[in-house]
């Protein structure tokens, strides 16, 4: 039994062994978990793939070295290849389930990772119910969790035929990351920070998720998608959660969530003059995609949140490919002081009396404050005062969150309510918005998107 009365995973089914995620994130993150000791329960894979188990370890071996920073512990890596099966047939075919249920052998508790595109996830869900290997299991699923409100709730009715809720491990990888986890801490492991943790105070917020790469072989995937639903609707929804929401009554993980939950609901649905769409150039030339796509590889929004600590604080979220950097910031914009005591203590906005987190590449705390230069006259400058500068995570976001599954520990997880309530703000500018505006790559995206932040001193862009 773990800390949340669950009983620890005893076998990890990875549906989709062959694919893509498992390649570059899974099997780097397996690998992590074995050389920590934190990953003793059998690997089965499944997928469609006439592969031998030799072939699975060698795409394993071959993902830890090109994206998990390469094998630095031979053993570690045996040791997980030895623990490795693998189960190949159609999804379709009740044969295959028979299979996996003998593979599972004498495991009581297996972790169903569905690492597979989502229009199969009912035809596994259902499947894993009639051949009994959902029995006391529980189901790991990927973003996307669904396209839209509706194919949410289906989605959720589906898992729910056989999985209940706390059996269901949505995976959103940004709560994964240290940096993320760290807005939730430094909140409410502070004392300062909340009385100016409000409307009285904070001007305005940002949160920039700039990225200096395109769509990288993936126009097909994008195609389906785009930025909203791609990072908006969940990555960067949950990071506004935490930074709005109110402290946790009691302890408890549901009752953190619960509050997430409530900033979902207290958000405005956007509308289509709330957005801002852009497309880099070039961007219809790549494989899979539209010659005449009108499919955004930008966004930006402005979400307000009708509560009674945030009434009338624009929250302004901004993503995009082919942008100048790749980083993810918050800025939090306080208000001037009431009184212009000194000649010079009221610069533009942006450039002092602001909180910045850096989520990535680097993770930051900064408070962005002014002080007297030496000298005679009340003259001052900008400084930035470090709160926390850490290095990069320790442990990969796929890596916690695996583990966390395992162990049925659901705090850093996407909860029913809360993916449907995320859902529900997007929803209406998912078809009704504005088309997309061609912007040069290597550029800040299209100049329209200024409109929105006009009043609040305009974008802050992240310097790397
Ligand atoms: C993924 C998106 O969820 O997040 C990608 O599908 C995006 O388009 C990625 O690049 C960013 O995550 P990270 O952890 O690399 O910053």
């Amino acid at each position: 039994m773990t800390r949340t009365g669950m009983p620890r995973s005893d076998a990890l089914v990875l549906y989709g062994a062959t694919g893509d995620l498992a390649h570059k994130k899974i099997f780097p993150a397996l690998y992590a978990m074995t050389k920590r000791g934190h990953l003793d329960a059998p690997v089965i894979g499944v997928a469609s793939e006439d592969w031998s188990i030799e072939q699975l370890r060698q795409r394993a071996r071959d993902g830890i070295e090109q994206f998990g920073g390469g094998i630095d512990d031979g053993a570690a890596f045996d040791k997980l290849a030895a623990s490795m099966s693998y189960v190949t047939g159609d999804y379709r075919d009740p044969a295959t389930f028979d299979r996996l249920h003998a593979a599972l052998d004498s495991s009581r508790f297996p972790a169903h990772y569905l690492a597979i595109p989502p229009s199969l996830f009912p035809t596994v869900v259902h499947a894993l119910g009639s051949s009994g290997c959902a029995k006391d299991g529980r189901v790991i699923v990927e973003k996307p969790f669904g396209r839209d409100l509706a194919s949410a709730e289906a989605l959720n009715r589906t898992l729910h035929e056989v999985f209940s809720e706390s059996k269901v491990f949505r995976i959103d990888h940004y709560l994964g990351k240290e940096p993320v986890q760290n807005i939730l801490y430094f909140r409410f492991a502070n004392s300062f920070l909340e009385p100016v943790w409000n409307r009285n105070y904070v001007a305005s917020v940002q949160v920039t998720m700039a990225e200096n790469f395109g769509v990288e072989g993936r126009g097909r995937f994008y195609e389906e998608v785009g930025a909203l639903r791609d990072v908006v609707q969940n990555h960067l929804l949950q990071v506004i959660a935490l930074l709005a929401m109110e402290p946790p009554v009691g302890g408890g993980v549901e009752s953190l969530r619960d509050e997430k939950e409530k900033v979902f609901r207290a958000m405005r649905s956007l509308r289509p003059h709330d957005v801002v769409r852009g497309q880099f150039e070039g961007y219809r030339d790549e494989d899979g995609v539209a010659p005449d796509s009108d499919v955004e590889t930008y966004l930006a929004t402005r979400c307000m949140i009708d509560s009674w600590r945030w009434s009338g604080v624009p929250f302004y979220v901004r993503t995009g490919k082919k942008l100048p950097v790749t980083c993810t910031e918050v800025m939090v914009e306080l208000k001037a002081p009431p009184q212009r005591v000194f000649a010079d203590s009221e610069p533009p906005p942006g450039k002092t009396n602001y909180l910045r987190f850096r989520l990535n590449p680097v993770v930051a705390i900064a408070l962005g404050a002014r002080a007297k230069k030496p000298g005679e006259d009340f003259v001052g400058e900008p400084l930035e005062l470090y709160v926390c500068n850490a290095g990069p995570d320790e442990m990969s976001a796929y890596e916690r969150l695996i583990g966390d599954a395992m162990e049925g520990e659901p705090l850093l997880f996407a909860r029913e309510d809360g993916v449907e309530a995320a859902w529900r703000v997007v929803d209406g500018v998912l078809r009704d918005h504005p088309a997309a505006i061609p912007y040069r790559p290597g550029t800040w995206g299209p100049s329209e998107a200024d409109r929105l932040v006009a009043s609040h001193g305009g974008w802050h862009d992240p310097e790397v």
